[in-house]
């Protein structure tokens, strides 16, 4: 019964038996829950192969398990500057660290995810590999760098790795195995969206703002699927109709002629595919050296070539398939051709506002749109402009449940919360209140929102009041940026009460921030710290540790964009 030929090396067809010792452990480091799936998607093939399978956030790993390991797979995304996630980040010091061991008797491979829009595509997952590598691991299948599109990639490492592993030299294997889909409790997932219906798309802002920011909200009936607060929603969008006409009139080949829009070979119109499949909005790196192979045009070939990174760079600023058209010609012989070389449209993820308690069989979105000039021409986001000026209640849009596991209230509902988010920013603390309301939570709550202007930016400035009424709120803060000569934040709202935020901290308050990342969020930060250090007595170290701690307890949670 399920006995193994240990000399045979490839597994065919081995159900699983008592006697394969294959140990497996599958470490994830996750932001937005992608790396998590996968990883755990890779387990649950892998046992179903007869491995025993451990899968495990990096943040739960004991590092001093890590000899004992005899086949490693790392699924690690990569954000910002080249930056591991938040969950990723203790593991990371440490392997790169000088306390890591020898690991000459590991077989590894790494899975990384990330987005080739960014310089640092990957670079975590990168990081690793090296690591490991100099650490005297053996590759035991190639890493493989997955695009926003990962789920082909991630489909074929998992195959190889199933191979290498099955390997006894740890090269990578021929045979092919049909990775299982991962079992779902809805039928609809991110490969397989739920059509859903628009029940309300309003503009939350008043006339005269310098802001659009909508206010939509969507039917899940007939779907299934469910959600916790400070999970996300995945739409896939279309683009533009008028930029798609715009990029066909440059073309050469009728709008009517069937392409494949997938390896699977799914045929679809070269119209629909422009508007469906692919992204024409936002050029990368990447494809512009696959569209420099196809191209018959020099000056391109040159752009891409070593030596001119830093012109590439400039050139890829701001610039669209249009913009690369009309300065390098068409490429490819075919429509087939041409759209190969396009990336396929990613889904745009929002964080979800509403309780599905609450309101059930719904969800709302609070979505910023998006519009600015580039290069002589107007830009416009592609979802966020989609929702605010051409879906209208009736209309569906194609999406799916992006589970959050690193933006969660907390499970004893008497734990204080402290919420920071400006802008859309404010979207799941109207789902964390929500939630509250709906459960009768006891704990304290406290918000901090900003904006540009009280009178015209105030988003759900009722349902605010409602909150505080019912005792779902305690207290709120609010920083109008552009009504005072002096610009106010958040921060600074926070740094004005520096010793009752303190306070509830030292309550064992948990601090949710949710918006811009890049300035906000770097900003509340430091404040946050300030506050521990003033607050505390603490030396900045001190202070460190203490949001470090923070962070272990899942009692400082982030999600920034
Ligand atoms: P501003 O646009 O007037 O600079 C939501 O977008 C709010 O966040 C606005 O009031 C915006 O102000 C503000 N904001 C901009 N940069 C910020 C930062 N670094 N920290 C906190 N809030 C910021």
């Amino acid at each position: 019964t399920g006995s193994l030929d240990s000399q045979g090396g490839k597994l065919p067809n081995v159900s699983a038996g008592q006697t394969i010792s294959k140990e497996v452990t599958i470490l994830f480091g996750s932001q937005t829950g992608n790396a998590q799936s996968l990883a755990e998607n890779a387990g649950k093939t892998l046992s179903d192969r007869g491995y025993q399978v451990t899968v495990s956030s990096m943040s739960d790993f004991k590092p001093n398990n890590l000899k004992k390991v005899k086949n490693l797979l790392i699924v690690v995304s990569t954000h910002g500057e080249g930056d591991p996630p938040d969950n990723a980040l203790t593991f990371y010091e440490y392997l790169t660290g000088k306390r890591a061991p020898k690991l000459d008797d590991l077989r590894f491979s790494v899975l990384s995810l990330g987005d080739s829009s960014y310089e640092f595509f990957c670079q975590t997952g990168k990081d690793f590999e090296k690591r490991l590598v100099e650490l005297g691991g053996k590759s035991l299948y190639k890493r493989v760098d997955c695009d926003l599109d990962f789920e082909e990639p991630a489909a074929e490492w998992l195959e190889g790795v199933t191979n290498g592993l099955s390997e006894g030299q740890g090269e990578s294997g021929t045979q092919v195995t049909t990775v299982a889909p991962k079992a779902a409790a809805s039928a609809y997932s991110r490969t397989n969206p739920f059509r859903a219906e628009v029940l309300e798309n309003i503009n939350l802002n008043g006339r005269g703002s310098n802001k659009e920011t909508r206010h939509l909200e969507l039917s899940l009936e007939g779907s299934g699927l469910t959600f916790e607060a400070g999970d996300c929603l995945g739409i896939y969008p279309e683009n533009d109709p008028l930029e798609v006409d715009m990029l066909l009139s440059e073309l050469k080949w009728n709008p009517d002629e069937m392409v494949a829009v997938n390896k699977q070979g799914d045929m679809h119109s070269l119209k629909d595919a422009l508007t469906s499949h692919f992204e024409i909005t936002g050029l990368t790196k990447a494809l512009l050296k696959q569209v420099a192979q196809l191209s018959t045009n020099e000056d391109l070939k040159e752009l891409v070539s070593t030596g001119n990174e830093a012109k590439l760079k400039v050139y890829l600023q701001g610039r669209d398939v249009l913009d690369l058209i009309r300065d390098y010609g068409v490429w490819g012989e075919s429509a087939q051709d041409f759209v190969s070389a396009l990336r396929k449209m990613p889904p745009r993820l929002y964080s979800i506002a509403s309780s599905l308690n609450a309101n059930p069989e719904e969800v709302h979105l609070t979505i910023g749109a998006v519009r600015y000039e580039a290069h002589g021409r107007e830009r416009k986001g592609v979802c966020s402009i989609l929702c605010a000026e051409r879906l209208q209640p009736g209309d569906t849009l194609p999406v799916f449940i992006q589970q959050n596991k690193n933006f969660k209230l907390p499970e004893n509902t008497d734990t204080p919360i402290i919420m920071v988010g400006p802008g859309t920013g404010i979207a799941p603390f109207r789902s964390f209140l929500q939630e509250r309301e709906e459960s009768g939570a006891e704990g304290k709550s406290w918000l901090f929102f900003g904006d540009q202007h009280f009178m015209t930016d105030f988003l759900y400035q009722t349902e605010w009041q409602k909150f505080i009424k019912d005792g779902a709120l305690t207290k709120m803060d609010v920083a109008f940026s552009r009504d005072t000569e002096e610009k106010v934040y958040v921060q600074h709202r926070m740094l004005e009460h520096s010793k009752e935020l303190f306070s509830w901290l030292q309550e064992g308050a948990a601090v949710y921030v949710c918006g811009d990342k890049n300035s906000m969020a770097k900003d509340v930060q430091t404040t946050l710290l300030q506050i521990i250090e003033n607050e505390g007595g603490m030396s900045s170290e001190k202070a460190e540790e203490y949001l470090a701690d923070m962070k272990k307890q899942k009692r400082y949670q982030r999600d920034v964009y």
